[in-house]
């Protein structure tokens, strides 16, 4: 061969390496989901750019609030993932377990604006305290496509397998429809939709008031006093986005639909056998490793296999914090999904678990055999069941 053409086949080669890397563009956290429109990536933009707006009391704000801005809770390892922020549920359960709400409602808010006439307080007869921890939305558009069928045909509400684990899916009124469908989102899969999830977010944890939800919640707090907390507001509620024509709430759900889930780390031999163990423990009984989207009329949500590692079903596992909301009782937690787990913590609903091995050891009632078997494995199992958890 000569130089020349030893030059040029380098070269050649060079060329098509790059060209092969290329074709493997690497997602990265907070990255639009790849194969979206133009437009969409203009709406995504936007709603990123509403989902991290800081808000004050003359924009809406309050008067009782838990966050300023939908992404100081959610921005760990990006914007849209979580943070160490809990928040408070409170209410009371007598002698014979039956919960009652203080003061119409079980969310007691952080914080108030300045004047701080509308900080709530935990009533004096509460007797149940629970904290929440953010949930990432990597992907949530993904997991609002999974048809309701597709989760209701995994629940097995009266055990009828007699393998220990019954689900439920959580039948939830959605405020964005007013129809019934399965709720998904929440540690109480207390919604179905992102709509319906960013009117409450917008409503609940920022206290501002949408189409959705109009009114003003301050537990305990009377509706003169709320009104006398708030500033005279800029705009009328809500007001329609000068570059969309959308509401807030639109902005806030085209972000987490079109948003990309975390990419799974490196494979080998390791994450492998552990995904061996995940399956023979039976933690893929409830930690459903793929569930598909229906149809859709846009391709990106078309049948699409989503990786998400949850059934998306309510399950007692002995951890559940004592707050009936929606359609799940006080016991009951939905499946939390376990991709990006890699990239979070603390985990388990309310923070309390600092790493995977607590998380799993906590897990009692209908995942007791499946913890046990955890427990029981050799230090090798455990330890590449860990490895391969820390893949995902
Ligand atoms: C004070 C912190 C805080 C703020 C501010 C906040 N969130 Fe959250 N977010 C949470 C917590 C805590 C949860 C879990 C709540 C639960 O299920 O009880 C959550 C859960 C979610 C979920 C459910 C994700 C899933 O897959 O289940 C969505 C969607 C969401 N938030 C969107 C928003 C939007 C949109 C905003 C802004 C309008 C917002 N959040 C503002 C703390 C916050
Ligand atoms: C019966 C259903 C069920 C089984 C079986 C099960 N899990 Fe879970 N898992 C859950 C629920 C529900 C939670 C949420 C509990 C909470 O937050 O209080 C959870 C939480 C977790 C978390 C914490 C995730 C987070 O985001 O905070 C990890 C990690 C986890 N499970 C791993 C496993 C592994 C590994 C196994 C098998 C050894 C397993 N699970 C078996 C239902 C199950």
């Amino acid at each position: 061969m000569t130089r020349l053409s030893a030059a040029l086949l380098f070269t050649l080669l060079g060329v098509a390496l790059l060209l092969g890397q290329s074709t493997q563009v690497k997602t990265l956290p907070g990255d639009p989901l790849r194969g979206i429109s133009a437009a969409e990536f203009e709406l995504f933009r936007i709603g990123l750019e509403d989902f991290t707006e800081v808000e004050t009391a003359e924009d809406g704000l309050g008067p009782a609030f838990n966050g300023t801005s939908c992404a100081v809770c959610h921005s760990v390892p990006a914007i849209g993932g979580i943070s160490t922020m809990t928040e408070v549920r409170a209410g009371h359960v007598d002698g014979e377990g039956n919960f009652t709400e203080l003061n119409g409602g079980t969310l007691f808010h952080l914080f108030s604006i300045p004047g701080h006439r509308c900080q709530v307080q935990i009533p004096a007869e509460a007797n149940v305290i629970a904290r929440r921890s953010p949930i990432p939305v990597f992907g949530a558009g993904l997991v609002e496509a999974i048809p309701d069928e597709t989760i209701a045909a995994h629940e097995d509400p009266e055990d009828r397998d007699g393998d220990g684990i019954s689900g439920r899916a959580a039948r939830i009124m959605d405020l964005a429809s007013g129809r019934e469908r399965i709720g998904r989102f929440g540690w109480k899969a207390q919604h179905a939709t992102l709509l319906a999830f960013s009117a409450d977010a917008y409503r609940n944890e920022m206290g501002i008031t949408n189409d959705l939800l109009p009114n003003e919640v301050a537990l305990g707090v009377d509706a003169e006093t709320i009104a006398l907390c708030s500033p005279p507001r800029r705009g009328v509620e809500d007001v329609r986005d000068r570059r969309t024509g959308m509401r807030g709430i639109d902005n806030f759900e085209n972000f987490m639909r079109l948003l990309a889930p975390i990419e799974r780390g490196p494979e080998d031999d390791e994450t492998r056998s552990g995904e061996q163990f995940f399956q023979s423990f039976g933690c893929a009984s409830c930690h459903t490793p793929v569930l598909h989207t229906g149809r859709h009329s846009n391709p990106v949500f078309d049948q699409k296999p989503v990786r998400l590692f949850s059934d998306l079903l309510l399950h007692d596992v002995g951890t559940g914090d004592g707050i009936p909301q929606a359609a799940a009782q006080a016991n009951e937690i939905r499946t939390p999904a376990l991709w990006g787990l890699r990239l979070r913590r603390p985990l388990l609903h309310d923070g309390s678990a600092a790493t995977a091995d607590q998380a799993i050891r906590r897990h009692a009632g209908e995942a007791l055999s499946s913890a046990d078997r955890y427990r029981e494995g050799t230090v090798g199992e455990r330890s590449a069941l860990l490895t391969f958890l820390m893949s995902l």
